[in-house]
């Protein structure tokens, strides 16, 4: 079949040494089932799952590049060594199945020290082992939720080198792609926000000092990361709040990120005063599409949709009328792990069955042979 007849979302696309075998990128879900940030036999459970479904890249949830910068106590983290032989085993699989192990890490600033969403995902309690937590200015998520440390310059020296050693530690676990995590309300979000940050020292204030220490920390990661590796960034792309963070801005962000290595831009949302968009309003099919599409155009970087894209022919769409580069999936891929291998027989790309593991490629192809005869 030639090559212009292979749907988008079963197009390669290469970025600097790497070729992504398809579009499709497992999104980023924290499944705070951590031991002191360790991953557990669950989190290999649900990433394996994924990566014999024909996913190519697979992300693992939000990573604390530091014990303060989790949001729950369940949260992985990568502050210490011993956190890097269980993620190895993650990376691994993905690799046994062709895909690439891609990580986020972040620190979830003002939003840390919270419970799991199960149990209400307000702050911890001092019983239930509450910590301090940090942001730009000394303002709280919301009312009633505790006030942050502003942060000082020791602050935020003290960030930016745990976002660079927990990058050497992501690299060590194998991971070939890093997601650094500048959206949904933590820590470089609230940077970013007129909202959270109030700062009148040179990392706040107009767009350039609310831009600097993210754009510092995407520098410290491009830097930490090897050249022949991606390094690419989650936003939200605005807040939806009045007086808050506009696309605007986030687009000259990516125009910076661009100039800094940054390959990629994936496109959320929400979250500065509390859940993200998805929690808070309700999205229709594709709603923060719109989002990567104006920061591909107008920033000139790749993009990643995310958010309630469900349907082949709706990611299909989205690549094809040059929305997106990549198309990202969370919760589907939990009710359809195999949903690349689903979505390759919908859009009848050529050599659908390849995509799932070679035990099982042998017994469909015959299947499909004896359904032809
Ligand atoms: C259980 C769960 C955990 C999530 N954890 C993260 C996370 O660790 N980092 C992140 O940036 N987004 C996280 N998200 C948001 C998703 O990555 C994604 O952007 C969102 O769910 C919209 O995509 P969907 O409609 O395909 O689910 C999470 C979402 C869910 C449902």
């Amino acid at each position: 079949m030639p090559e212009n007849s292979t749907p988008h979302l079963f197009r390669p696309l290469a970025q600097r040494g790497l070729t992504f075998k398809n579009r499709v990128c497992v999104s980023p879900m924290c499944q705070y089932q951590a031991t002191d940030g360790r991953m557990t036999d669950w989190h290999y459970d649900h990433h394996v799952r994924f990566a014999m479904g024909g996913v190519a890249v697979g992300m693992v949830e939000a990573t604390g590049v530091s014990a303060d910068g989790r949001i729950t106590h369940g949260c992985t983290g990568l502050w210490t060594d011993a956190q890097i032989a269980p993620m190895s085993r993650v990376t691994a699989a993905y690799k046994r199945y062709d895909a690439i192990p891609a990580i986020q890490l972040g620190h979830a600033g003002r939003k840390a020290s919270t419970q799991r969403p199960w149990d209400g995902a307000q702050p911890l309690t001092a019983d239930e082992g509450a910590w301090p937590t940090m942001a730009p200015s000394a303002i709280p998520v919301r009312d009633g939720w505790p006030t942050p440390k502003a942060m000082d310059e020791a602050d935020i020296e003290r960030v930016k080198s745990d976002f660079k050693t927990a990058a050497a530690r992501a690299l060590a676990a194998g991971f070939e792609v890093v997601e650094i995590h500048g959206a949904h309300g933590y820590l470089l979000h609230s940077f970013l926000s007129p909202l959270s940050n109030r700062r009148n020292d040179s990392y706040g204030g107009d767009l350039e000092g609310r831009m600097r220490f993210p754009l510092e920390v995407a520098t410290i990661v491009r830097a930490a990361w090897p050249a022949h590796l991606p390094v690419w960034y989650r936003v939200s792309a605005q807040d939806g709040v009045e007086g808050g963070l506009e696309l605007a801005e986030v687009i000259e962000l990516c125009r910076r990120l661009k100039t800094i290595g940054i390959d990629l831009v994936d496109c959320s949302s929400g979250g500065i005063s509390g859940s993200p968009s998805l929690s808070t309003v309700h999205p229709g099919p594709g709603f923060q599409v719109p989002f990567a599409d104006a920061i591909r155009s107008d920033a000139d970087i790749a993009t990643m949709a995310v958010g309630f894209i469900t349907d082949p022919h709706q990611a299909e769409a989205i690549l094809t009328e040059g929305k997106a580069d990549m198309i990202a999936i969370a919760r589907e891929h939990l009710a359809d792990p195999a949903w690349t291998y689903h979505a390759a027989l919908a859009l009848n790309a050529p050599d659908a069955h390849a995509l799932l593991p070679h035990l099982y490629h042998w017994y469909l192809e015959r299947r499909a042979a004896l359904t032809k005869g």
